[in-house]
């Protein structure tokens, strides 16, 4: 029988739209029928137990989820906690080695312990961009200190530092639906 999913996210600069067009074209590649919502601040009146996977993902910023996905969790957990449900965010630290870790707890395990009843059969952990030109002045002075900080000594930024990995992303989804 065909799969019903449906992906809802929140992002700020866009990369999380580009990371959900890509679940959504693997996922219907392999027979899935997929509905995609991009939470904005009015939350959508959604029936989640319409679907057999829910698929909930944030870009990250200042180490949080935004708002509207954790709000989106909160409006339908009593029916997340029966239907299935995946995670997944997007964020520079995963496109660092160094910082897979600390960013799996910190962005998706301690959301799973927030939400203990929330039926979660897998999270994503997926590198997102930095593409500083897109942000206000305040904003890139800040992001490009941080990121300069963790650089080896003398090391130039780049004007885009582009951590998405395509076949990751891909590989996630098919495991998700063929689950
Ligand atoms: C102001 C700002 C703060 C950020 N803070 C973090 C952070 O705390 N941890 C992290 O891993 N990535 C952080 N990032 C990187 C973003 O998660 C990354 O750029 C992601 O692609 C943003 O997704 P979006 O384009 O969908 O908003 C930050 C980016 C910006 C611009």
């Amino acid at each position: 029988m065909t799969k019903k999913l449906l992906i809802c996210y929140g992002t700020r600069y866009g990369t999380t739209t580009g990371i959900v067009q890509e679940i959504e074209k693997t996922a219907e590649a392999i027979g899935a029928d997929v509905s995609v919502v991009e939470l904005q601040k009015k939350l959508p009146d959604i029936n989640v137990d319409d679907y057999d996977i829910v698929i909930i993902g944030s870009a990250i910023q200042a180490g949080r989820w935004k708002k509207e996905p954790l709000e989106f969790i909160k409006k339908n957990i009593e029916t997340l906690s029966t239907t299935k449900v995946a995670l997944f965010v997007v964020c520079g630290d995963a496109g660092d080695p160094q910082r897979c870790g600390f960013a799996q707890e910190e962005y998706l395990d301690k959301i799973v312990e927030l939400f203990p009843t929330l039926n979660v059969i897998s999270t994503g952990l997926f590198g997102g961009m930095f593409d500083f030109k897109r942000y206000s002045f305040p904003v890139r002075a800040l992001v490009k200190r941080i990121i300069k900080s963790r650089l080896p000594e003398g090391e130039e930024l780049p004007e885009k530092m582009d951590f998405r990995d395509w076949d990751m992303i891909r590989e996630w989804t098919r495991d998700l639906v063929e689950a």
